[in-house]
């Protein structure tokens, strides 16, 4: 199997900044856990979000993401998914959080991908304290930019998808039930 991360890998012709084996570990993480919404921190140019913004439409599904910068590919995200909501804003902000416990059905998958360590512990500890049993929240560098970082007491990690990460190392992902 290939498993390269590399810069120039592309998804439907956009630039993203992940490997193939992340997003085969994405969809195993929809397949098994079933959410009803995908809530992307930290879209970045919108690459990975146009591949969850698909996901969206095949199955029937909300999908959001939010980022402090507009992604370079909104357009394309909203042609694939007219009903996504592309979001410009900290994600760790009340209006978002609560426009999610709104209008966005549980369970959900959470994926975040919010930059530096501190970004994602603060983004982390908001959609952790709003999520209900069976949500999921799915973390990208791990163990690379999590470093250090000490998952709460509470958290549960979910071992069968974690090891198909371990095994797709360029998978660089970890999820955790909150
Ligand atoms: C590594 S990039 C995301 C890459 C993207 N997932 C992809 O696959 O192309 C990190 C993004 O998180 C965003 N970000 C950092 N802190 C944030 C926050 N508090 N709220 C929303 N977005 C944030 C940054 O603006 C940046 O675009």
């Amino acid at each position: 199997m290939i498993d390269m991360f590399a810069l120039g890998n592309t998804v439907f012709g956009l630039t993203m900044t992940h490997s193939f084996t992340g997003l085969f570990v994405i969809e195993q993480a929809i397949k098994e856990h079933k959410p009803r919404s995908i809530i992307e921190l930290g879209a970045g140019r919108g690459a990975l979000s146009a591949y969850l913004a698909a996901w969206s439409v095949v199955d029937g599904l909300r999908f959001v993401t939010i980022d402090t910068v507009p992604p370079m590919y909104a357009d394309k995200i909203r042609a694939i998914a007219p009903n996504a909501a592309v979001l410009v804003g900290d994600a760790s902000a009340d209006e978002f959080l609560a426009r999610a416990q709104a209008e966005f059905p549980h369970p959900w998958l959470i994926y975040n991908d919010c930059g530096s360590l501190g970004f994602r512990q603060d983004t982390f500890d908001a959609w952790a304290a709003i999520a209900r049993p069976g949500d999921v929240q799915g973390v990208h560098d791990w163990p690379g930019e999590w470093r250090g970082w000490t998952p709460p007491a509470h958290v549960e990690p979910l071992p069968e998808l974690n090891a198909i990460s371990a095994t797709c190392r360029s998978s660089q992902q970890w999820f955790i039930r909150v």
